[in-house]
């Protein structure tokens, strides 16, 4: 568990842009779910910013990334791009690579809001440890750039028919300024959960047909 270094990104992890691009590329296509795709340019940049967590076997090959941005003059800040190489997955490296863009983003962004869209069940996992809660999509930025990442995702149709409301995604948010401290009990609910989105997936794919 612990053969691997979870980093903050420099520059001398450029050099991994291209394989972190191919790895959120085909793991989108796999899913069918979305995931915003950044250029290999844009992933190179939040690296050399030192905006990225990176983790890294000992022999330093790449096994997961995920990048920080901020939104709305830096009021809202999402930690995105969560990927782990496959031959690594179910040992916690998602776990240890969240938290430490968690730790680095409110070190960056103090008085920022945390927020994640996912359809993963792992990553509403991990956020509900760190203290997200999941929130109607009215709790998020309204900041377009943001809005138009979702472009390049297969739902984004759907996202559009509701008007930015809803989509397949669950949105979860982290206040700093929240007293409510309590944790969404995503263990106990998770099945519960996964009938839920299996019965909103099939909803939502019906409705978007009838125009
Ligand atoms: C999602 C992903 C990042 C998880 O990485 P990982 O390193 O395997 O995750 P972890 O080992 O840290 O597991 C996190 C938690 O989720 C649980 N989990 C892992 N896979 C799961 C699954 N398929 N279903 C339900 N829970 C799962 C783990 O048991 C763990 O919980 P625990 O701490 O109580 O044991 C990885 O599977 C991946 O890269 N997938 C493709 C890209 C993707 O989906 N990115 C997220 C986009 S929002």
């Amino acid at each position: 568990m612990n053969a691997f270094i979870v980093q903050v990104t420099s520059s001398e992890h450029g050099c991994f842009a291209e394989e972190i691009c191919k790895l959120i590329e085909t793991s989108a296509k796999q899913r069918g779910t979305g995931i915003a795709i950044r250029s290999q340019e844009y992933i190179r940049d939040k690296i050399a910013e030192g905006k990225a967590i990176i983790a890294l076997s000992k022999s330093r090959q790449l096994v997961g990334f995920c990048y920080i941005e901020s939104w709305s003059n830096k009021k809202y800040v999402v930690n995105s791009g969560l990927i782990v190489k496959p031959e690594y997955r179910g040992s916690g490296v998602a776990t240890r690579i969240k938290k430490k863009a968690f730790e680095h983003s409110r070190k960056l962004f103090p008085s920022a809001k945390l927020f994640g869209l996912t359809t993963s069940l792992p990553v509403m996992k991990i956020n509900s440890e760190l203290g997200y809660q999941p929130v109607t999509y009215d709790r998020l930025t309204d900041d377009n750039l943001f809005w138009n990442g979702c472009q390049s995702c297969v739902n984004y149709e759907i996202l559009q028919s509701k008007s930015r409301q809803n989509c397949m995604c669950t949105a979860m948010l982290h206040d700093p300024d929240s007293n409510d401290k309590k944790r969404w009990e995503f263990v106990k609910k998770s099945k519960i959960y996964e009938r839920f989105m299996r019965l909103k997936k099939s909803r939502m794919n019906r409705k978007s047909m009838v125009v």
